[in-house]
């Protein structure tokens, strides 16, 4: 597939994204998104690939969603350009997907990165919704994920009075899985991603599910998701496969059946 706004790699299970409008800080024009959700939609649906890297350049992950391409809208092409629900498409990827954030993750930039499943940051990375400061509030879900993530008070600050987190504070929130030095950042997200994708792929889907079950229900539900995935995996090739190698003391080799 021959993209413009973004470049794709794969190494090993490992698909690569990487942003490529460096000109704009990365920022998301609709091009750009929909060939980000194209992407990472092909490899959603090839079965070499375990897991998917999302990442920038060394300056930017991506400093939000394209100013001068939305400055003169109006609410009603707003809605109709359908710009904003394009971002949903993330929800339906069903592989785990990784950022690996080096620089400006700012707005749309920082909320991709929070609908990400994990993130690995490098010691450059800063993350923020400064959409106060152009006179709006974040619209790609922002608001909702980071007062899930990292709490209200935090979040209100964040986004209502453009507080930025480095590195070090979004891993202390839980933002962050790993903080890496900026030199060799994609390189632990791919050794990272490696190690994921190498697992039995039934299982980490069903997994993936399940944690997200937790961000829209109440516990009752969320527990009851759980079952509804836990049972099913007991019919799968890989779970008599990986409970065998577990007594016979050797490697499982997934299917993924
Ligand atoms: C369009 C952008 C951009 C953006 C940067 N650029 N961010 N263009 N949209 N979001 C462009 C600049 O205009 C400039 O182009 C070039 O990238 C380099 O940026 P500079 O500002 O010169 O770089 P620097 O001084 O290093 O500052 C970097 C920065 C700053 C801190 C990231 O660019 C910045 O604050 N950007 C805006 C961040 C922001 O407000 N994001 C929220 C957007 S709203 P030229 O042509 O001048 O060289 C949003 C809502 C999401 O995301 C809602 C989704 C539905």
């Amino acid at each position: 597939m021959a993209y413009t706004t973004v470049i794709t790699e794969t190494r090993g299970r490992v698909g690569i994204v990487q942003l490529n409008r460096p000109q704009a800080m990365n920022a998301f024009n609709t091009a750009m998104l929909t060939e980000l959700f194209d992407a990472l939609e092909a490899f959603d649906k090839d079965n070499h690939i375990g897991a998917i890297i999302v990442t920038g350049n060394e300056k930017a992950f991506a400093a939000g969603a394209d100013i001068k391409e939305m400055a003169e809208a109006s609410p009603f092409q707003m809605i109709t350009e359908g710009r904003v629900e394009l971002w949903d498409r993330i929800r339906g990827i069903k592989k785990p997907v990784i950022a690996a954030v080096s620089g400006w993750a700012l707005g749309g930039g920082c909320e991709f990165v929070l609908s990400c499943d994990m993130v690995i940051a490098s010691e450059s990375a800063k993350f923020g919704q400064p959409e106060i400061t152009i006179g709006i509030i974040p619209g790609a879900g922002g608001t909702q994920r980071l007062a899930r993530l990292l709490g209200k008070q935090l979040a209100m600050e964040m986004v209502i009075n453009n507080r930025t987190l480095t590195a070090a504070e979004a891993l202390h929130f839980g933002l962050a899985n790993r903080v890496v030095p900026v030199d060799g950042c994609l390189e632990a997200a791919v050794a990272f991603a490696e190690e994921i994708a190498s697992r039995a792929p039934l299982a980490v889907r069903m997994g993936k599910d399940a944690v997200n079950a937790a961000f829209e229900t109440s516990l009752t539900e969320g527990l009851k998701t759980e079952k509804r995935n836990f049972y099913p995996l007991f019919s799968t090739e890989d779970q008599k496969e990986g409970m065998q190698a577990f007594i016979e003391k050797r490697k499982a080799d997934w299917k993924g059946k």
